[in-house]
């Protein structure tokens, strides 16, 4: 058995010049990956619609934040000053990034999925929900427990706006909440014209950012979007924050989210007044840390020149596809036949963000992921990436493979995982694997974990999630 890596380029360098070097440095990107059977290689990271890596300049804000990190709202200390200020701050900082209205509500949360439950508890008591099946998970749950209705998207994105226009026409929806950019396969809808076809019909539109705010500058009064929901953790600031931002007239005659400290204006043995504002929906000490951390990623990422951001990632996403295109067997995946733009253009509306999606015919996804972090040093997401209904309709229900990138890659990532597929359809798989506990691993697992990092066989596959 061999474990022989192939780093040869398989790429033409000179076709991707934008793409070579990264956007901006990340905490980890010189990381060292052990493989299985001997050596090391620089962690590819191709993971980051998962879990983005924190931006350096994160890492260091937070540093800086630290020593002043206090109680926020709660303290008369100058250290508490310090916190609260940032903390409220942030706010300000986040409704400039997604450019919201002045008089949006910006909510802290721990995440998208958190933030778009909140939301669901504040709907008026009419009218229905109206989604696609091609959200994730955080889109299509909350709404399940309201009045609720959907649409199975058609092979083209101009079929499926009016696949939604048709469902809004009998003006009995109150919320369109669709995603800005799919998690399974990285393309964007057209949110402008999905607001305007919300707004016609008397609908508001709720847009779930969690992977296009980290790719895509958003222009929430501009495109006309209601709410918008996106988290810390894919926006390269992963210390526990999401965000809510939107109209606060239903934020303020909703049910508050968490029911606790810091969200009441009185409190009675038998009655509380609620407060109005943010506070409504943030019982409890707020994450001064992971809103600090996030308004300044925002700030990172709203101080890249847009037209290098928009070629760096595109040129990285066509090289991926290039790649993968031209080995046998290998499919990539998309939704809508219309969706993909010019990769040298500038940024527009549509096309796809650094998310591709594909599989390796005759080779189980979940084996191939294993295959590619032990014998490559590549980190990829298999399974069904919590989008259970949109792979069931790709014809996925098994599983696939999802490559993802954003400011920290470059094009060695991308040129590691062609080459580790390519190396798998040529000529096969280096080790033996096993299953344990649902995941596929190495029979004969040599990779140790870091001293201080608790190495407990089969947890790779417990989370729900990590497989799903
Ligand atoms: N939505 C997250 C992902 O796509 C969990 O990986």
């Amino acid at each position: 058995m061999s474990t022989a890596l192939s780093h040869a380029p398989v790429l033409s360098r000179d076709a991707y010049p934008d793409a070579l070097a990264p956007l901006a440095e990340v905490v980890g990107s010189e990381l060292r990956a052990p493989l299985v059977g001997g050596g090391e290689v620089r962690y590819a990271n191709l993971d980051y619609a998962a879990s983005a890596p924190a931006l350096a300049d994160v890492a260091s804000h937070l540093n800086e934040v630290l020593p002043y990190y206090a109680s926020v709202h709660r303290g008369a200390g100058y250290a508490s000053q310090i916190s609260t200020s940032v903390y409220e701050n942030a706010r300000a900082i986040v409704r400039s990034f997604v450019g919201g209205r002045d008089d949006d509500a910006v909510i802290f949360t721990r995440n998208t999925t958190e933030s778009l439950n909140l939301l669901a508890g504040c709907l008026p008591a009419r009218g229905d929900v109206l989604y696609l099946d091609v959200e994730h998970h955080a889109n299509l749950l909350p709404w399940q427990a309201r009045p609720h209705r959907s649409v199975i998207a058609a092979g083209t994105i101009a079929e499926t706006l009016e696949l939604v226009r048709l469902q809004l026409s009998d003006g009995g929806v109150s919320l369109l909440a669709v995603t800005g950019a799919s998690n399974v396969t990285g393309e964007v809808l057209p949110l402008a014209t999905l607001a305007e076809l919300a707004h016609e019909h008397g609908a508001r539109i709720a847009v779930d950012a969690a992977q296009l705010a980290p790719h895509r500058r958003i222009d929430v009064a501009g495109t006309g979007i209601d709410y918008l929901a996106f988290s810390g953790h894919k926006l390269y600031a992963p210390f526990g924050s999401g965000v809510l931002l939107g109209r606060p007239d239903w934020l303020d005659a909703g049910r508050p989210h968490l029911a606790g400290g810091g969200a009441v204006r009185e409190v009675r043995l038998d009655a509380v007044t609620w407060a109005e504002g943010p506070a409504r929906h943030e019982g409890g000490s707020p994450n001064v840390l992971g809103a600090a951390t996030l308004a300044r990623a925002a700030q990172v990422l709203g101080g890249l020149d847009e037209g290098l951001w928009h070629r760096h990632e595109q040129q990285l996403r066509a090289a991926l596809i290039d790649g993968l295109s031209d080995i046998d067997g290998v499919t990539v995946h998309r939704l809508f036949a219309d969706s993909e733009a010019d990769a040298s253009s500038e940024p527009s509306a549509g096309g796809a963000i650094g998310v591709v999606n594909f599989s390796v015919a005759g080779h189980d996804s979940g084996l191939t992921a294993a295959y590619l972090s032990a014998e490559h040093g590549v980190g990829v997401r298999d399974g069904r990436f919590c989008a259970h209904p949109v792979l069931r309709r790709l014809g996925l229900a098994s599983g696939s493979l999802r490559a993802s990138f954003g400011v920290g890659s470059r094009l060695e990532d991308v040129e590691r995982l062609v080459g580790g597929v390519r190396q798998l359809v040529e000529k096969g798989l280096g080790l033996d694997y096993v299953v344990d506990a649902g995941r596929w691993v190495p029979a004969r697992d040599t990779r140790v974990f870091p001293d201080w990092a608790p190495n407990t066989p089969g947890t790779a596959g417990a989370a729900p999630c990590s497989t799903d």
